[in-house]
């Protein structure tokens, strides 16, 4: 079994947790894997300090959905999201996905969740969403140089153009096509119904397994190559009030991008949606998330598959 983490850290089959291998504290082992093969890691903290303790080339693939800019304050001093300037935000992700890219395999593959927002016309701050309490921002962020009150700001693009300016490939953009998207009240523009899922890879060459992501069609073999249009459903997420991304968009992200006991990295847990989807479907994961509540809320969903 492959020990791929530097210094503190280790994962291992057998012993999980004993004298030879001694854990830290902030590392949580799931512990539904008694009788499998793989072990897999929640860690709590923060993404780019922990991803600096793995070692080179040990994950296949990274699937997540990072914070977006300026929409929710998730209450941690080392957040990322709400960084008054933008550019400090899309450098703290450049920084991360540094990362992630050091410690993918060379055929490895990094698929990216982002939305976008509008410009808050120097409101300073939202007020509580009786819906949605996470929604409460003490702040908004002040409109980016360049921009005026009402822009879109693009921070999807950006965030892709910045990273292939790091060095990644940047292979697709895949529109995820929300059907069942919340009502907006503007009349001025049509409401937003989508996101962007992002793949890039780490070098040319890499891991697709296009069968797994053929679609159906008219043509005689019944089958084509996968569209750039996916229309998936958000999942209604009953632990907590924030956006987790729905399984059946990760699912062909993982099938995609890595086979059967890879591990699977997802740097931005969350409710743990990755770690989910990588028990069905035979991958490892190791998952880092910021916030307490939200790495017992992944650990609970994880324990009890849903
Ligand atoms: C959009 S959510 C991810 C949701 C996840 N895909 C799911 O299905 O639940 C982004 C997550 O990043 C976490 N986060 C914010 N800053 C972080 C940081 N510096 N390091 C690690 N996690 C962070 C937030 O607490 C939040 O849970």
């Amino acid at each position: 079994m492959c020990q791929i983490i530097a210094d503190d850290i280790c994962i291992k089959s057998t012993p999980r947790i004993g004298p030879r291998f001694p854990l830290p504290q902030e590392v949580i082992l799931t512990s539904n894997y008694a009788n499998q093969e793989f072990d897999s890691l929640i860690i709590q903290g923060d993404a780019l300090d922990n991803l600096r303790k793995f070692k080179d080339n040990c994950f296949r693939c990274c699937v997540t959905s990072p914070p977006y800019w300026g929409l929710r304050d998730y209450g941690e001093s080392q957040q990322i999201g709400a960084e008054p300037a933008m550019q400090d935000y899309i450098d703290s992700l450049v920084m991360v996905f540094r990362e992630v890219k050091r410690t993918l395999t060379e055929d490895g593959t990094l698929w990216l969740n982002i939305g976008d927002s509008y410009t808050s016309g120097n409101r300073a701050w939202r007020d509580r969403d009786r819906k949605n309490p996470a929604r409460a921002m003490s702040y908004r962020p002040p409109t980016p140089q360049g921009l005026k009150p009402k822009d879109l700001i693009g921070i999807p693009w950006r965030l892709a153009f910045a990273l292939q300016s790091d060095g990644w490939y940047l292979r697709s953009d895949i529109i995820w096509h929300k059907p069942n998207c919340q009502p907006e009240s503007v009349k001025d523009r049509p409401t937003r119904c989508h996101e962007y899922l992002f793949l890039l890879s780490k070098s040319e060459k890499y891991t697709y397994q296009y069968d797994e992501l053929v679609e159906r069609s008219k043509s005689k073999s019944g089958f084509r190559n996968r569209r750039t249009v996916w229309s998936i459903n958000t999942e209604p997420f009953h632990y907590a009030h924030f956006a987790s991304f729905p399984k059946e968009l990760v699912r062909p992200c993982i099938l995609a991008g890595s086979n059967e006991n890879d591990i699977v990295l997802d740097p931005f847990f969350g409710s743990g949606t990755v770690g989910v989807v990588c028990l069905e479907l035979n991958r490892r994961f190791v998952g880092i998330e910021l916030k307490p509540e939200y790495v017992e809320i992944a650990r609970k969903r994880i324990v009890e598959g849903n």
